[in-house]
């Protein structure tokens, strides 16, 4: 009996952290999985099961184990995905937000987490050190105290470790800031993401995922955003030095063959959520009986994207290294593709929001009406923002669904729990 697998038909090998997963994969198919170890005999391994000993010469780790299916059984032996060797992911940002969900999910499947934060100031330091502590309570999770900018910092940490991907979260986030305080935005993001392009470049990483945002759309008024369209027009520093990350990635992707992939991130909100953020801004001051600020007169929208989704979205991107496009033309160029193995994707929830809609939602879920300051819009600020995230199903077959009822309710029931009130 030929076995067909839908991750193809290879050879499979997994470190030990994944091999438990491996396992019960092949299970689900009613095969028992035989578990090796090639680095005590390989020549077993060869005669056995056929496999060529160049495969684990790539494995960093020396309990580097072969999990593979006889041939002999009549099934083909198979791996799971490329994705299955990765044994260390790098996540910078790691006490932020976005990080900290994404760590607690890369750990949950079984990978090798290091963070790295510099935990600034921007908002609340003890928020960042609550999520850290709830990360170190895993043992495969480690952090260093690093800024992004320290470039002998960032070198030594990547000489002193073999990342097989990298996700490059921390930034100096927020649009308004970037009018008071400019400098914060090109250190960390123009200055450290250069870094992290360096220690890639010389790491020999095999993906480097990193945070783009939606603020790039900037002057656009053609909805829904694609990545298909231009965005050259940004209207704010943040922006601009987001959009720089794009272009610098996409440089080395195409002079050092690094697969890179920018994630436009559309308002991201949930529990943990970031103290500078309407969500966050709107249930303190509406839970303090104090006036909230209503920008545009109420008059915005916005595609709020609930973290879960988000964080699902990322870990389906790690696993999905881009290519070149072979149909990528300098005549007629494709901004969200390339023919080097670069790829842009917008992860948004595809459904924008009135701004006045979710204020009531929060009302709703707090049982208290806000008293609002309608005032005009900020510098820097978009009316509208709306993801068209057809590129993200097509590719990784996943599509943000979370509503702002549940969003809102499940972040309340956190800040109500994590703050007493
Ligand atoms: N939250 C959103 O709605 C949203 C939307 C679009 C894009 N993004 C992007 O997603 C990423 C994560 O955002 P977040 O909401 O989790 O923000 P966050 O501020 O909560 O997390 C960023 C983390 O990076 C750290 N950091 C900042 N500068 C650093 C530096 N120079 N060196 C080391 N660490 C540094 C901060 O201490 C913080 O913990 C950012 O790049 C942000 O620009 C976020």
């Amino acid at each position: 009996m030929k076995f067909s697998s839908p991750f193809g038909d290879a050879r499979c090998l997994l470190p030990t952290r994944r091999v438990a997963v491996g396992a019960s994969q092949l299970r689900q198919f009613a095969i028992e999985p035989r578990i090796h170890d090639p680095l005590s005999n390989p020549h077993e391994a060869q005669q056995e099961y056929g496999i060529n000993l160049v495969q684990w010469q790539g494995l960093s780790s020396l309990d580097a184990l072969i999990l593979a299916v006889p041939l002999r059984s009549g099934y083909s032996t198979f791996k799971l995905n490329l994705l299955e060797f990765i044994v260390k992911v790098l996540v910078t940002g790691a006490a932020g937000f976005i990080g900290f969900h994404l760590c607690q999910r890369l750990l949950t499947r079984g990978d090798e987490v290091v963070g790295l934060d510099n935990l600034n100031d921007y908002y609340d330091v003890s928020l960042k050190k609550d999520r850290l502590a709830q990360l170190k309570q895993k043992s495969s999770f480690s952090f260093h105290k690093l800024d992004l900018a320290n470039q002998p910092g960032i070198a030594q940490l990547f000489a002193q470790n073999c990342f097989d991907v990298v996700v490059n979260l921390a930034a100096q986030a927020g649009v308004r800031y970037s009018l008071k305080n400019p400098h914060a935005y090109v250190d960390s993001n123009l200055v450290g993401f250069t870094n992290i392009l360096e220690g890639c470049r010389y790491g020999k990483v095999k993906h480097l995922v990193f945070a783009s945002s939606s603020s790039l759309y900037g002057a656009n008024t053609k909805i829904p955003f694609s990545v298909h369209h231009n965005v050259d027009y940004p209207v704010s520093l943040y922006a601009a030095t987001k959009k720089a990350n794009e272009l610098m990635a996409h440089t080395y992707s195409h002079l050092y063959g690094l697969p890179t992939t920018g994630l436009r991130f559309f308002t991201v909100y949930g529990p943990w959520g970031r103290p500078d953020m309407a969500l966050f801004l709107f249930t303190k001051a509406i839970l303090a009986r104090q006036a909230i600020e209503v920008f545009n007169y109420g008059k915005m929208q916005r595609d709020f994207t609930y973290i879960d989704d988000i964080v699902e979205g990322v870990v389906r991107v790690i696993d999905k290294v881009p290519q070149s496009n072979p149909q990528w033309s300098g005549n007629a160029p494709d901004p969200g593709t390339s023919n080097a193995p670069y790829k842009i994707y917008n992860i948004g929830n595809n459904n924008p929001v009135e701004l006045m809609d979710f204020i009531e939602a929060i009302e709703d879920c707090l049982g208290i009406k806000a008293e609002k300051k309608m005032l005009s819009i900020q510098p820097g600020d978009v009316p509208v923002t709306y993801a068209d995230v057809e590129d993200l199903v097509r590719d990784v077959g996943f599509k943000p669904k979370t509503t702002i009822q549940v969003g809102i309710e499940r972040f309340v029931k956190w800040y109500r729990d994590y703050y007493f009130i």
